[in-house]
């Protein structure tokens, strides 16, 4: 977990390079959405939190209890020094995922922490990295059985990548809160036709399909100077 494909050594010193001025506008609104994010619950899981770079962290104290699905061990040294004590959980729920029978880690997840308010912390956009090579579609299957669970859970919170790219996006040519086609989202935001771009789908346009418009927002994220992330902000 050192090097992977969705944090790793090169996420850690990446941080350090532009947490402070080109993460930074990104990071403040990651903190205002999430502290908007009005949940009453005592116990919070974080989901891919790394070592916290773009959470509130001193927000987050106001829960009694912590507990993190992250497997970067470095991730979690930095971010246990940052946020005092927390539970680490090592199992692994999003494993296989390209295996219909694995189904039953995401409803295993949804039981075991049904009494928690939950944050996927920019997790969801990298399932597809998670996936082998040969595989770069989510199996429709999963994907159906995480909505039906998320849809009927309360408090959970999720900022996650929609797309990114070597262009920067105008994410403010879009009123977040009228409905929107896909590839009109893509012409407007970008000013051209989706086939005349590189552009890099994170697969959860479709992954929150079934989710109300309402309250949802977007930021764009320059993670180096040379690509643009476009992060969607969804709560429940
Ligand atoms: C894009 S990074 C998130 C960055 C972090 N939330 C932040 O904002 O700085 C994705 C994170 O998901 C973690 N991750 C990868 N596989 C995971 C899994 N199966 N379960 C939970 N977290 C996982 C990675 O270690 C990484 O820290």
């Amino acid at each position: 977990m050192i090097f992977s494909p969705t944090g790793g050594l090169s996420y850690h010193l990446r941080a350090f390079r532009y947490k402070r001025n080109l993460w930074s506008p990104f990071i403040s609104q990651v903190h205002s959405e999430i502290q908007s994010w009005k949940s009453p619950g005592k116990a919070l899981l974080l989901i891919g939190p790394n070592a916290g770079y773009s959470l509130p962290l001193s927000y987050l104290s106001q829960w009694e209890k912590i507990e993190v699905l992250e497997p970067d061990p470095i991730a979690r040294f930095f971010l246990k020094k940052k946020l005092g004590l927390f539970s680490y959980n090592s199992r692994d729920f999003f494993f296989d995922l390209e295996d219909e029978s694995m189904d039953y880690q995401i409803v295993h997840l949804f039981e075991e922490y049904s009494d928690y308010d939950w944050i996927f912390c920019n997790f969801l956009g990298q399932l597809q990295s998670l996936y082998p090579e040969s595989k770069k579609e989510i199996h429709p299957h999963w994907i159906k059985t995480f909505q039906d669970l998320l849809l009927k859970k309360n408090h959970w919170f999720s900022y996650h990548d929609l797309f990114s790219a070597p262009q920067k996006p105008k994410i403010e040519a879009i009123d977040s809160q009228k409905f929107i086609s896909y590839d009109d989202f893509i012409r407007r935001v970008y000013s051209t036709e989706r086939e005349t771009l590189y552009i890099n789908d994170h697969q959860t346009w479709k992954l929150f399909e079934p989710f109300p418009l309402e309250e949802r927002r977007w930021a764009s994220w320059e993670i180096h100077p040379a690509y643009t992330h476009i992060i969607e902000f969804r709560h429940g």
